[in-house]
């Protein structure tokens, strides 16, 4: 072959290539933004940029350490965290469209998190994710989770944003065995050392550390 095809056909398939990728993360955005037949949109819930749902109900995915995000889809997959919400959604998509959604979730940037409403425990959720509750035995949450809440790739997922209304729920759902997924049985040590109202103080504080960041 002559070097000048040689160099055509070295540029198609470049050319082939780009557009293959392009296109794995055009259905990616186009699943998450608009979803499929049978499948909702995951935008409708978490939001364009992954910032979660305005109440709390629906947490902040956007910017999440992508290993974590693995885990939990295959985690509602297999029905190992339940959720009447995304666990029949996950059984329907493919392992490839799994794996591509996680991918443009990990790069989303959802901005600051709304303002928290105004509390006077802002001392008390300081106290307790950066120095724990050793009379109860909880270590700090920043010890696991990562200085400033940014998490710890692979296992601990980022907190600095989270909604209140979510953490809130999920320390629920661990303290009740509702949720159990937590490999060693971490959080639900955690939840259910921990008072409602220290549950709420340390929420606020995470939230807020998105704000600052
Ligand atoms: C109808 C609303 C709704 C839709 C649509 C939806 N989700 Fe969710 N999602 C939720 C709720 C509610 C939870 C919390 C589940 C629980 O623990 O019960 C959640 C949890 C998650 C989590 C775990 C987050 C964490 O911090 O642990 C991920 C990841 C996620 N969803 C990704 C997606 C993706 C990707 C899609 C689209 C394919 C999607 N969701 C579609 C409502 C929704
Ligand atoms: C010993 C380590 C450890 C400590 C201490 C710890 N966590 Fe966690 N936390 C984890 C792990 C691991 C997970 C991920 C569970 C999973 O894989 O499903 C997690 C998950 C969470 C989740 C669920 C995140 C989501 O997006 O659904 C929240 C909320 C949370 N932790 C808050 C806290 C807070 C607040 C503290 C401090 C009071 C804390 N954690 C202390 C290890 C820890």
């Amino acid at each position: 072959m002559a070097p000048g095809s040689i160099k055509g056909l070295v540029i198609f398939l470049l050319a082939v290539l780009v557009a293959m990728d392009s296109r794995a993360e055009t259905s990616a955005r186009t699943l998450f933004e608009r979803g499929m037949p049978g499948i909702r949109a995951c935008a409708d819930c978490h939001g364009k940029d992954g910032a979660g749902g305005i109440d709390g109900r629906y947490p902040r995915i956007g910017g999440q350490i992508d290993a974590y995000l693995a885990k939990q889809l295959e985690d509602f997959r297999s029905d190992r965290r339940h959720s009447y919400v995304m666990t029949p959604i996950v059984q329907r998509l493919h392992p490839q469209q799994i794996r591509a959604l996680v991918a443009y979730v990990a790069t989303l940037n959802p901005g600051p998190p709304p303002p928290s409403p105004a509390g006077d425990d802002e001392s008390l959720g300081r106290e307790i994710a950066l120095h724990g509750k050793w009379s109860a035995g909880v270590a700090p949450c920043v010890k696991c989770h990562g200085p400033g809440g940014i998490g710890v790739p692979p296992n601990f997922p980022e907190l600095a944003g989270q909604r209140i209304g979510y953490v809130v729920w999920m320390f629920e759902s661990f303290r009740t065995g509702s949720r159990r997924n937590d490999p060693l049985c971490m959080m639900q040590h955690v939840a259910g050392h921990l008072t409602p109202q220290e549950v709420a103080a340390v929420a606020r504080y995470f939230q807020d550390l998105g704000r600052r960041q």
